[in-house]
């Protein structure tokens, strides 16, 4: 799809190269053979960033990418600032270590990992128009903003337009999307959203055991806690309502985030996890299914 700032399509699914375990040198190899399996069966948009293992995920990306010219030039690369380098000088420095780890003149889509409010936002994206201008950057994202923090951005960084979103959005952790969707449809933003697969949750894998191990759970509120039994209940309605309809549970996951206007960005730490995704994206799911599973987990505001 068109977004601001570039005249690159940003392509509508995309895999993420955070999860890494522990960054062995047996997670490494397998992350390498996992983006390059990606990049092989048609995967275009990679998304990484500075904090992700200290750099590594960057340089894995950049070693992968420079085997095949061609492939990199296609490729829609995204990667982030960190919420500890907001200010214009770290900035500057952080860009650089970010293009030699990715051995690239720039990136399709420069984006702030997440607000600091001691940073006032204009000083940021006043560099960041001084990057996209350099060329260094294409298009200007931010993530984990919410609306009043968003258009923030947006007024500091006018006559520039922020073209990403990027938040937390799945079918059970779904709050701050929702949230968002209004605003960013109106002022056309993309919301590009990471763990569209609750972790693996949304794929069904955990049902079996009827709980989710807390090295998956990664911090997140809906499968922690209080949240959990009530989290796996309607995963189980989920996964009902996806075989009635015989399609892949996370194809139910990443097509309800397509219509409600988001571009899902996966995570994987093996190759047939992605072409299990690709699979799941690639069969389509009827509207009707779609609307009972929103039903399920949609918040009840009356
Ligand atoms: N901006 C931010 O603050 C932020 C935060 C988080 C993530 N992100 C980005 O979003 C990307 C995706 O996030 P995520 O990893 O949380 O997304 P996710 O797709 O919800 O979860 C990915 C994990 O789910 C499991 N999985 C994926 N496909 C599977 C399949 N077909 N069958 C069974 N299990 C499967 C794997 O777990 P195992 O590895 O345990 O097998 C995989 O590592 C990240 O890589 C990162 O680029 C950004």
């Amino acid at each position: 799809m068109p977004i601001a700032g570039t005249s690159k399509p940003h392509p509508e699914i995309g895999l993420g190269l955070w999860n890494l375990g522990r960054w062995t040198h047996d997670d490494e190899l397998r992350e390498e053979a996992t983006v390059a399996h990606a990049l092989e069966a048609g995967v275009r948009w990679l998304d990484t960033a500075e904090v992700y293992g200290a750099g590594r995920s960057e340089r894995i990306l950049g070693g992968v990418l420079a085997r095949d010219p061609g492939l990199a030039t296609e490729s829609f690369v995204v990667s982030k600032v960190s919420w500890e380098h907001l200010r214009p000088a770290q900035i500057r420095a952080a860009i650089q270590g970010t293009l030699e780890r990715l051995d690239r003149p720039s990136v399709d889509l420069y984006l702030v990992h997440a607000p600091d409010d001691r940073v006032p936002i204009a000083d940021t994206m006043g560099v960041f128009a001084e990057l996209a201008e350099s060329g260094k950057i294409g298009a200007i994202g931010v993530s984990n903003f919410d609306v009043p923090r968003l258009a923030a951005a947006q007024a500091a960084l006018a006559p520039r337009r922020i073209a990403v979103d990027q938040i937390r959005y799945n079918l059970i952790d779904r709050e701050e999307g929702d949230e968002l969707r209004e605003h960013c449809a109106r002022t056309g933003v993309a919301i590009e959203a990471y763990t569209p697969l609750a972790h693996g949750l949304l794929t069904g894998r955990f049902l079996g055991s009827g709980s989710m191990p807390a090295a998956n759970r990664r911090g997140s509120r809906r499968l922690d806690g209080e949240h959990a039994a009530a989290t796996m209940g309607q995963v189980r309605a989920l996964a009902g309502i996806a075989r009635k309809a015989g399609v892949p549970l996370a194809s139910v996951a990443l097509h309800w985030l397509r219509r409600q206007g988001a571009l899902p960005l996966f995570g994987a730490s093996r190759p047939e996890q992605v072409d299990a995704n690709l699979l799941a994206w690639g069969t389509p799911v009827p509207d009707e299914v779609l609307d009972a599973a929103d039903a399920v987990t949609r918040p009840n505001h009356d």
